[in-house]
């Protein structure tokens, strides 16, 4: 696993946007996976300036979001849909046909996981995979106890994955219980992943990502067995490794 350490978020977010920009310069039509949270907003944030004033060129890139949670509208403002959009989207030069996120609306969830997977397969696998990680070490929505060989599935969402959610929403009671997420064994077919973590909070989960052996009791450790990883800390996030 390749590690670069920052010194704090905003360093982060740059060095996070400079890799995702250059698979862009580098190849127009990358396919990019893409993820929510608070983690990837600085790089989204970047992303746009890039786009806005370095004229980094978005017209025939894809995307394939991570996870969706299960009975939000697209239109709803918590959706994951709705979040791409505000944050990303909306203020780049993609085409929106190119960019794709699990309905977690619709009628049969099990055939929705499987129309996801297999485009997946069709439009991906992504060139680079762009990863936050929960404080359980959980990555897309793939809680602590998901196997190692799941492809995109419905998940019951843990309770301190709600809680720290719930930021978010306006309470605890409005965070959806379930998600339609991306396996481990689907996030595991990118060609090249970055996986970002600012803050102490993180820390617990950094340090388990490099030392401890991979376990699917922490998601993350997944990424021990894939070829070309990048880890981007900050120092608080560092600080126990
Ligand atoms: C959510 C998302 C994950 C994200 C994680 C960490 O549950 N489904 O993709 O990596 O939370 O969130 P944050 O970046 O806000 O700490």
């Amino acid at each position: 696993m390749n590690i670069i350490i920052t010194k704090d978020y905003q360093e982060l977010s740059e060095k996070a946007c400079g890799i995702i920009e250059k698979q862009v310069n580098d190849k127009p039509d990358s396919v990019l996976g893409l993820a929510t949270g608070g983690s990837p907003l600085g790089t989204y944030k970047q992303l746009i300036n890039g786009c806005q004033e370095r004229s980094v060129n978005y017209e025939n890139v894809s995307t394939l979001n991570l996870d969706e949670y299960i009975g939000l509208d697209k239109n709803d403002p918590q959706s994951y849909h709705f979040f791409m959009k505000k944050h990303l989207f909306d203020h780049i030069n993609i085409r929106s046909e190119n960019t794709y996120i699990p309905n977690g609306k619709a009628v049969n969830l099990d055939v929705e996981c499987e129309r996801y997977e297999q485009l997946i397969d069709d439009i991906g696998p992504p060139d680079l995979q762009l990863l936050g990680i929960g404080q359980n070490g959980h990555i897309g929505f793939n809680e602590p106890g998901t196997s190692f060989q799941t492809k995109t599935h419905i998940i019951d969402l843990e309770e301190s994955t709600r809680q720290a959610n719930a930021r978010f929403f306006d309470s605890l009671d409005m965070v959806p219980k379930q998600a339609i997420t991306m396996g481990i064994q689907s996030i595991l077919k990118s060609e090249k992943i970055v996986i970002i973590a600012s803050g102490e909070r993180k820390a617990d989960a950094i340090r388990s990502l490099l030392e401890d052996e991979p376990d699917e009791n922490m998601p993350a450790s997944a990424l021990r067995a894939h070829k070309h990883v990048t880890l981007i800390a900050d120092e608080a996030a560092y600080q126990k490794a």
